[in-house]
């Protein structure tokens, strides 16, 4: 929920992208393969019915897209959603022979309690079962591995990749969402420190490991934003992507992740690395 990533509902997904704020362009539709853009003609995100970006995520399977739960609660039937992979320019997916796919059942988090709810809700998360539309040029879906829990890496700091068609500056609601998809570097910071910060907006007691928390790092005005929520944040190990976070949520707005040092709040992938097993395993998957 970009601020609430969907931000309200509306707003959120439409808001939510992320570059991304202070990112740059990623060049092309095989640098990440992996990465989902849905579009939607529902109403919160297009005036006429015709489809728009409105959401990343991450493909984990062939047929399975992993992104936040706040990018379809307002959606009313699965025909208003597409998703599409190999993309990079949202406006050419014909010419980047992107493989589109439709959604054909959707698994929320149970505990997953709605749009722009406050606090921030821990349990953004929601899975696509997907089915190829097309594949012009018969590719293989490319996936990202979802990164394992690990207890003792809950509080490390250190850089984060995050890529997205979200708007790259937050000029409230009228934000335009990039056409390209734009990379950016945050900089995970503790659970204490997101904590601290945090408490001053809500009254929670703490911000739990099923978050992960990321700013600029202070070297420069960077931050995800609408249009970028359900995306990926992830960390290159021998070569390979590891999907570490879902974006989920910017608190106020996107520039505060640098201005005021207020963190952006990822679901983080790994700890819900066995529900997402369990309900792929219910599926066949
Ligand atoms: C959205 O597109 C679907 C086809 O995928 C169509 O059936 C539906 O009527 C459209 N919705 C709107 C609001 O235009
Ligand atoms: C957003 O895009 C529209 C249409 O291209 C343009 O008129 C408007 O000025 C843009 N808004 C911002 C904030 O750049």
């Amino acid at each position: 929920m970009l601020n609430s990533l969907l931000l309200a509902s509306t707003l959120i997904l439409k808001a939510i992208s992320t570059p991304i704020v202070g990112g740059t362009e990623v060049g092309s539709n095989h640098v990440y393969p992996w990465m989902g853009m849905q579009q939607s003609n529902a109403s919160w995100v297009s005036n006429d019915g015709s489809f728009h970006q409105s959401c990343g995520g991450s493909m984990i399977r062939e047929n399975v897209l992993v992104t936040a739960a706040h990018c379809h609660v307002i959606i009313t039937n699965l025909n208003q959603l597409k998703v599409f992979s190999h993309v990079y320019d949202s406006d050419k997916v014909v010419e980047e022979q992107a493989i589109e796919f439709k959604v054909v059942k959707i698994i929320k988090h149970e505990k997953f309690d709605g749009v722009g709810s406050n606090p921030p809700n821990a349990f953004d998360i929601s899975l696509y079962i997907l089915e190829q539309v097309s594949n012009p040029s018969n590719r293989k879906v490319e996936t990202i591995e979802v990164a394992s829990f690990d207890p003792n890496t809950i509080n490390d700091q250190g850089p984060i990749k995050t890529i997205g068609w979200g708007a790259m500056t937050d000029i409230s609601v009228n934000a335009n969402q990039s056409k390209t998809l734009r990379e950016t570097e945050l900089q995970l910071v503790t659970l204490d420190y997101c904590t601290e910060i945090y408490k001053q907006y809500y009254t929670f007691d703490k911000v739990g490991p099923e978050f992960l928390c990321a700013n600029d790092g202070n070297v420069g005005l960077r931050s995800i934003c609408y249009g970028d929520s359900g995306g990926p944040s992830f960390t290159i190990e021998n070569n390979k992507p590891i999907l570490q976070g879902i974006s989920s949520w910017v608190e106020g707005y996107c520039e505060a992740a640098s201005i005021k040092s207020v963190p952006v709040l990822y679901v983080r992938a790994s700890y819900f690395k066995n529900w997402i097993e369990e309900k792929l395993a219910l599926e066949g998957l």
